[in-house]
C-alpha cells in the first residue's frame, strides 16, 4: 500500500496529550493581495474549530507581501514585498503592538523579488534578504527602522547549464538563514543548486564570501533549518525541484563552518522518489529540537471537510512530521497529516509547541493545527481564518 494512504488514518485522530498547555496570542499573516492581517487565537482543548476574524489589517507593506520576519525583542515586524508586477521589491518595518495593529516606521525599495529575510549582527541591527526574482542577496542596516539602509548587494550568475532549465533559468535565492552560532549567513539557491555562504563582521555587517555548498544538480534548494543537539549541530535542506530533504552534520573547525552531507531522502522519508510534480516548501523544527516538519505542495493527497461548509470537502496537501535522532541526526517518519488545504507555502510553530499556523497559498486561508509537545504528534484543526489573496506566511507573535 502506498504510504500516502496513511493520510486518511491520521485525519480523524484527536490528539491525546497529557501535558498540552493552553496558549493564546497573535499571529501575523501576509497575503499577496497587499495585506498583513493580525489574528488573535486562544488554544484550549476540545473547543472545536474556531473561525477567527482579523483584529487588524495593514495595507502599508505595498503590493505583494511575500514574507514576514519578526524581531520580537524590538517589537519590529519586517514585511517583504515581492513586487510581482514591478521592477523592484520593498522592505517595510512596522512597530508591533499588544493590540495587534502595525505602525509603519519605514519603507524602502529593494532589488527585485525578495522572498525571505533574517535579522543578524550585534543587537539584530542587520537584515539579510534573499531575492528570488532578482537573483540577488542584499544586506541592510536596520538599526533605525525609519531609515532602512542598503549595505551590500550580491548578484549571482549561473555558472553552468542547469539540470532543470524550466525552473533554473537563473539563480533564485530562496531564503536567508542565520546559523545557530549567529556567525554565518546561508542562502539556498533554487536556480544554482547551491547554498551561498557568508561570514560577517557583527558590527559593520560587512560580508565575507565563503565557498558555497553544492547540492545535487536539479534539486532546487529552497529552505533550510538547523538543529542543535548538545555538542552536535545538524542542518536540513528542503529541495523544491527534487522534493528531497538533505541532512548535514555541521561542524565549526577553527571557527569556520563545515557541512558534511549525511543523507538525502525523499520529502516523505525513506522510500521511492516523490513525483516531480510535487513542490516541497517549508521546513520547521519544533521548539524542543526533537521534531522536524516539512510541507509539500501540489499533491492534493487527501480530502478534508471544507472549513466554511463542513458537509462538503476540499483537497489538501500534506505536512510530513519526522522525529530527529539526537545522536545521528537521521529522520524517522512519524506521520503525514493534511495541511488544511492547497499549497502550504509556509508555516510556523508557537513557542509552547502546541500549535501550528499553516498558510494555504491557494485557498486564501490560514489554519491552526493542534500539536502535542511531548509526543510531537500533530492532531486536529483547531481554528482557521479566511484571508483574501494568496497566503504567503503566518508568524506567531
Ligand atoms: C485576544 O483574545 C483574548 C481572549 O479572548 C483577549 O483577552 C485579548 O484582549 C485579545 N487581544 C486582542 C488584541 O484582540
Ligand atoms: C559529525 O560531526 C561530529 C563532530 O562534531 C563527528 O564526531 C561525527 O562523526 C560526524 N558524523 C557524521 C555522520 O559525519
Ligand atoms: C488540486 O485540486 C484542485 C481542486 O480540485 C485543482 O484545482 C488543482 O489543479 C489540483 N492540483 C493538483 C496539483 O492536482
Amino acid at each position: 500500500m502506498p504510504r500516502r494512504n496513511n493520510l486518511q488514518k491520521s485525519l480523524a485522530a484527536t490528539l491525546l496529550c497529557a501535558g498540552n498547555l493552553a496558549s493564546a496570542g497573535l499571529v501575523y499573516v501576509s497575503s499577496y493581495s497587499q495585506t498583513v492581517t493580525t489574528l488573535n487565537y486562544t488554544h484550549g482543548q476540545n473547543t472545536g474549530i474556531q473561525k477567527l476574524s482579523p483584529v487588524a489589517v495593514s495595507q502599508s507593506c505595498s503590493d505583494n507581501p511575500s514574507w514576514l520576519t519578526l524581531d520580537s525583542p524590538d517589537s519590529i515586524l519586517y514585511c517583504i514585498n515581492e513586487g510581482l508586477n514591478t521592477p523592484n521589491g520593498a522592505l517595510t518595518a512596522f512597530r508591533t503592538s499588544p493590540g495587534g495593529t502595525l505602525q509603519k516606521l519605514g519603507q524602502v525599495s529593494t532589488a527585485n523579488g525578495p522572498v525571505s529575510g533574517v535579522v543578524f549582527g550585534n543587537n539584530r541591527h542587520g537584515l539579510a534578504l534573499a531575492h528570488y526574482g532578482g537573483s540577488a542577496f542584499t544586506t541592510w542596516d536596520v538599526s533605525n527602522p525609519a531609515k532602512l539602509k542598503l549595505l551590500q548587494t550580491k548578484t549571482y550568475k549561473l555558472t553552468g547549464t542547469p539540470a532543470r532549465p524550466d525552473r533554473q533559468d537563473a539563480p533564485h535565492p530562496h531564503e536567508a538563514v542565520l546559523d545557530p552560532t549567529g556567525k554565518f549567513l546561508l542562502v539556498p539557491d533554487l536556480g544554482m543548486d547551491l547554498i551561498h555562504l557568508y561570514s560577517f563582521d557583527p558590527n559593520t555587517l560587512a560580508l565575507k564570501d565563503i565557498t558555497p555548498i553544492s547540492v545535487k544538480p536539479g534539486s532546487g534548494p529552497r529552505h533550510l533549518a538547523f538543529v542543535v543537539k548538545g555538542s552536535k549541530t545538524f542542518a536540513y535542506l528542503v529541495t523544491e525541484l527534487g522534493n528531497t530533504i538533505i541532512g548535514y552534520n555541521v561542524t565549526y573547525p577553527n571557527g569556520q563552518i563545515k557541512f558534511t552531507e549525511i543523507f538525502n531522502i525523499p520529502s516523505h522519508g525513506q522510500g521511492p522518489a516523490e513525483p516531480s510534480s510535487y513542490a516541497a516548501a517549508e521546513v520547521v523544527v519544533s521548539p524542543d529540537s526533537n521534531y522536524l516538519i516539512v510541507s509539500s505542495r501540489a499533491e492534493n493527497s487527501t480530502i478534508i471537510p471544507d472549513f466554511d461548509n463542513p458537509s462538503t470537502t476540499i483537497p489538501s496537501d500534506p505536512l510530513i512530521n519526522f522525529k530527529i535522532d539526537a545522536t545521528t541526526g537521521q529522520l524517522k517518519l512519524l506521520q503525514v497529516v493534511p495541511a488544511g488545504g492547497q499549497f502550504p507555502r509556509q508555516f510556523s510553530i508557537n513557542k509552547e509547541g502546541n500549535l501550528l499556523a499553516v498558510g494555504l497559498q491557494d485557498d486564501g486561508r490560514v489554519v491552526f493545527v493542534d500539536r502535542c509537545p511531548q509526543t510531537g504528534l500533530l492532531g486536529d484543526f483547531v481554528a482557521y481564518a479566511d484571508i483574501a489573496g494568496q497566503i504567503t506566511s503566518a508568524v506567531f507573535a
